[in-house]
């Protein structure tokens, strides 16, 4: 079945960026002149998404109110209500309803990608497959504590290039001395419509949240998981640091602007 439909949990506090978030979403901070947000939008779109829902909290009425000038021809982005901040499993089964039973792409809007080029694979391996497919990258050992964790099918050294694996086991945030591997889970999702049922009988994890990993780990006990192992370039906009990285970057990256901050910026350090 043809994957349609995005879905982007936009509901958390951003207490890390206070006090920018008491006036402003963090998904609504911008990437120069661009709301963070946006860039997701985009990158849907150009994966052949045609409809996106966010996932919101009744506190940032901003999002909703940017959902509907997001709207376009070629997408239609529409809002529902997280009202508890009850964890990422919980913000995706929030969409149930607006999804209805069909495939469908989680981005979360942390993580602002080079291109669409992820998101069209995983959507590319789901259509082939049937299987949920999601976003893997290969980490330092120190940062594996971070993130979903995987193993996977009879392979220990998967090369930094796209390649899709067969997942085994999915463990959340793992202490140093229970990493699987060093292949991490980021945050680009193609979820079968199955993962709803999933959640609906995992329990909350020791700090009170429904984990989407462990949705996951059911689907990778009955062979049905599967990722791509990528290299694409990945702004992690979780923190200010990160989210300042990603503006100065991509500004440079631009052809209006970009020549203009180099200069300004070689001039900075010359001085
Ligand atoms: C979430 C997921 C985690 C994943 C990460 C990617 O964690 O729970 O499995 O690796 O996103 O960014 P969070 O960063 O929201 O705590």
């Amino acid at each position: 079945m043809a994957v349609r439909t995005a879905v982007i949990p936009a509901a958390g506090m951003g207490t890390r960026f206070l006090p920018a978030t008491r006036a402003t979403p963090k998904e609504l901070l911008p990437i120069y002149d661009t709301p963070a947000i946006q860039f997701v939008i985009d990158e849907a779109t150009a994966a052949g998404i045609e409809r996106v829902i966010i996932v919101t909290s009744r506190a940032k009425p901003s999002i909703e109110n940017y959902a509907s000038s997001a709207n376009t021809e070629k997408v239609a982005v529409s809002v529902v209500y997280q009202d508890s901040p009850l964890g990422l499993g919980h913000a995706v089964s929030c969409a149930r309803d607006a999804v209805g039973n069909e495939p469908f792409v989680v981005m979360l809007p942390d993580e602002i990608m080079g291109d669409a080029s992820l998101t069209k694979q995983l959507v590319a391996l789901y259509e082939k497959s049937g299987k949920t497919s999601i976003g893997l990258k290969k980490v330092p050992a120190s940062e594996v504590s971070s993130y979903g964790n995987v193993e996977i099918a009879g392979r220990t050294d998967v090369s930094p290039s796209d390649s899709a694996v067969a997942i085994t086991r999915v463990i959340e945030k793992p202490k140093p001395n229970e990493a699987v591997s060093d292949l991490v889970i980021i945050g680009r999702y193609v979820l079968a419509p199955s993962v709803f049922d999933h959640l609906a009988t995992i329990k909350p994890s020791a700090n009170g949240e429904f984990q989407l990993t462990d949705a996951l780990a059911l689907l990778a006990n009955d062979n049905q998981l599967l990722g791509i192992v990528s290299d694409i370039t990945r702004y992690d906009t979780g923190t200010p640091m990160g989210l300042l990285r990603a503006v100065i970057e991509i500004a440079l990256g631009r052809k209006d602007i970009g020549p203009q901050l180099q200069t300004w910026l070689e001039n900075k350090f010359q001085n």
